[in-house]
């Protein structure tokens, strides 16, 4: 339906602009605290010191509360987004899965994390189907509004929800980071959106722990 499609651009045209500003805000924040790594300088590598990650405690998709603690001895990428985002977290879930699966069985060690700022919609159960279309590792994580609040502000995470006449359909524009977290839950690099998965999987391998193989 016509209706339907031109809706549809103008909630995308909206997010792309609101997306750009918060980025372009959270960009000026971290600039003097990242530096660009890599050849194609495409994944941004975050000095040590830079307060990103913390405590948490969030309701995954099977139901089960957790904490940060339950992925300490893992690496975690760590996505926030929304299960009824057009784009945007499709696209970077698709790459955060590629790149684990790129690292073979040692990949293992990485736990792919959706964290959702749109909770009200984003239940455990819609979660459950939702990650899985990525990875079958896939955590999804969800909480009550406060909780969001409390893990998105931890990772200096901006998220909003898009005003809509429309209760049911509306968008929420999100930072698009991938963040990947160590074993003792600390922050070891950031990706933006559109990394290369080759290219994200190249930076974790750098962090997993030796095999001896
Ligand atoms: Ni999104």
């Amino acid at each position: 339906m016509l209706k339907t499609r031109l809706i549809r651009i103008a909630v995308a045209s909206v997010v792309a602009l609101a997306l750009g500003a918060g980025i372009a805000w959270w960009q000026l924040d971290q600039q003097r605290t990242a530096r660009q790594v890599g050849s194609a300088g495409s994944s941004l590598a975050v000095t040590p010191g830079v307060p990103i990650g913390g405590p948490f405690t969030l309701t995954d998709h099977t139901g089960e509360t957790v904490t940060e603690a339950d992925f300490h001895g893992r690496l975690m990428l760590v996505y926030f987004g929304f299960s009824s985002c057009p784009d945007f977290c499709p696209t970077d879930l698709s790459i955060i899965a590629q790149a684990v699966d790129e690292l073979g069985p040692a990949g293992e060690a990485v736990v792919p994390v959706f964290v959702s700022v749109d909770p009200n919609r984003d239940t455990p159960e819609v979660l459950a189907s939702y990650v899985g279309l990525f990875h079958p590792r896939m955590v999804g994580l969800t909480g009550s509004d406060e909780q969001i609040a409390a893990v998105a502000d931890a990772y200096r995470v901006y998220y909003a929800r898009v005003p809509s006449d429309d209760p049911d359909f509306y968008a929420v524009d999100h930072t698009t980071f991938t963040y990947l977290m160590g074993p003792d839950g600390s922050n070891l690099l950031m990706f933006p959106h559109g990394t290369h998965p080759e290219r994200m999987a190249e930076a974790v391998a750098q962090h997993l722990p030796a095999t001896g193989s």
